[in-house]
């Protein structure tokens, strides 16, 4: 496969969108961009619903990948989860079959496998073939995404990788996040990675930086070529202090999901 260039980016107008619009074209990537919503200094955006089949398969049309972002990052109800993770991840794929993309970089979570307890003392690191156990509405569509990927590179030979996304924002924000960041920089070079390695069929990844409190597996992610940087102890003192050590007696903190197992963040639109 040769080395991908242009790439669709959707999901370009949120959160992750926007860091990696910020950092994927210094690995020598031109962008194209789609979202729901307007990308703040972007005309040229493409303002699109994956609800819009028409406009989803013009959008992939003559791009050599896809990272495949948009969506609903939170809990919502079943239908709106349908509609724009299941149906829209299903859009993309095909259109992206229908127009000859040969690989697709798709942000699953760590809320497909939310309800695993995480490791503890010297429990081993949780291995990326460990049983699907989702925690939301939200965590299953993304068993579905990764399921779709596993397909259309069965029948279709379509790659995929899928990065189970930890917490992938600028600083932790929580004691649990120091378990599952991944710094900006490194999410860039996983996506790099994904991009760029030979032969990926389909591969599920976790997505985290090298962090010492980390709960997950980063082999097959660095089987891509990925060689995280960072390491979110740096920010343990301080998170510790105001928040404590995470307690396994409680439900919300026992598990890779976090809350979302018990009071998860509702989608605000
Ligand atoms: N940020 C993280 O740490 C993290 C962790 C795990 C997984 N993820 C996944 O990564 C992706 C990006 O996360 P984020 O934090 O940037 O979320 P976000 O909510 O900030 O951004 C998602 C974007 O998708 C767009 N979108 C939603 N429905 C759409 C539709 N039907 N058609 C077109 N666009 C649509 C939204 O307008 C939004 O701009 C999501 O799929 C999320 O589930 C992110």
């Amino acid at each position: 496969m040769p080395a991908p260039r242009t790439v669709l980016l959707t999901g370009a107008a949120g959160g992750l969108g926007t860091l990696m619009r910020g950092l994927l074209p210094d690995y020598g990537y031109e962008l194209r961009l789609l979202d729901l919503r307007p990308v703040e200094g972007e005309p040229d955006a493409i303002v699109a619903d994956l609800a819009d089949r028409k406009a989803v398969r013009e959008a992939v049309r003559g791009v050599d990948a896809i990272i495949h972002l948009a969506g609903i990052s939170l809990e919502a109800s079943f239908e709106k989860i349908l509609a724009a993770n299941i149906e829209g991840t299903y859009h993309l794929y095909e259109a992206a079959r229908e127009e000859g993309v040969g690989r697709v970089v798709f942000a699953s979570s760590n809320h497909a496998v939310g309800y695993t307890p995480h490791p503890r003392g010297d429990d081993p690191l949780i291995p990326v073939d460990t049983p699907r156990r989702p925690d939301t509405f939200y965590g299953l569509s993304k068993c579905f995404g990764e399921d779709l990927a596993q397909l259309y590179w069965d029948k279709h030979g379509l790659e995929t990788v899928s990065v189970r996304i930890g917490s992938c924002f600028p600083e932790p924000t929580s004691v649990r996040m120091l378990s599952v960041w991944m710094s900006p920089a490194d999410g860039a070079r996983l996506f790099h990675a994904a991009l760029t390695a030979e032969g990926v069929g389909h591969t599920v990844v976790h997505g985290s930086s090298d962090n010492t409190r980390l709960w997950w597996d980063l082999t097959s992610a660095r089987a891509l070529g990925y060689a995280p940087q960072d390491d979110s102890e740096p920010f343990a003192a301080k998170l510790v202090a105001e928040q404590g050590e995470l307690d396994p007696a409680d439900p919300a903190q026992a598990r890779i999901g976090g809350h979302f197992v018990t009071d998860p963040p509702i989608w605000p639109y």
